[in-house]
């Protein structure tokens, strides 16, 4: 068996197209991930990075990137809201992308009532947290939310993202 070829400066052997090319491979739900700054404006961000993590205690994580103009907000308010978005919220996916815009017009909301952070109208499910633990990740941050209430109140399918696109679950 041969060594694998190591390049002389120690860099990986791929490069970044290559690295989003194959873990994109993995297919993700899609949430947008909000928060309320206390006496601001709401902010979110869309977010394919969530994922359970415990059950006792109920912690959830997701990953936003350093340069994430939302996260920081978040943070500062203590708290986030999960929505797990629905196989027709594609469109609030792509505003919930998009850095800078302005992303709650027309959007409907309530706040939640342990965090204040604002439930989606017509999402599959939300997860509201207190942010529990914020770990370096590389480019991105690593976030652990206690889990303070939630609800699935809608049925029907998932967004689902991968390969760069937006599909539907068929069983
Ligand atoms: C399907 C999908 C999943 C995404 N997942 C993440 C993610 O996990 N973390 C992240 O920081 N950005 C993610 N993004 C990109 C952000 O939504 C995007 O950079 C957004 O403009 C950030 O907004 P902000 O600058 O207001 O925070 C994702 C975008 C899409 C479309």
């Amino acid at each position: 068996m041969t060594d694998p070829i190591e390049a002389p400066s120690g860099a990986p052997p791929f490069d970044a197209a290559r690295f989003r090319q194959v873990l994109g491979h993995f297919p993700t739900g899609v949430t947008v991930v909000t928060g309320r700054p206390e006496g601001g404006d709401p902010v979110g961000l869309a977010v394919g990075s969530f994922t359970s993590v415990s059950l006792d205690p109920p912690l959830v994580a997701f990953c936003p990137a350093s340069t994430s103009s939302s996260w920081p907000e978040i943070e500062a308010s203590g708290h986030f809201c999960v929505n797990i978005l629905a196989e027709d919220q594609e469109e609030l996916s792509r505003t919930f992308a998009t850095s800078g815009a302005d992303k709650f017009q027309g959007v409907g909301w309530k706040p939640a009532a342990g965090s204040g952070a604002p439930i989606l109208d017509d999402v599959l499910a939300w997860i509201d947290c207190e942010i529990d633990a914020v770990h370096e990740g590389g480019d991105h941050y690593i976030v652990v939310g206690r889990v303070l209430d939630l609800d699935a109140p809608r049925p029907g399918g998932p967004l689902v993202f991968y390969r760069g696109g937006y599909g539907r679950f068929q069983p």
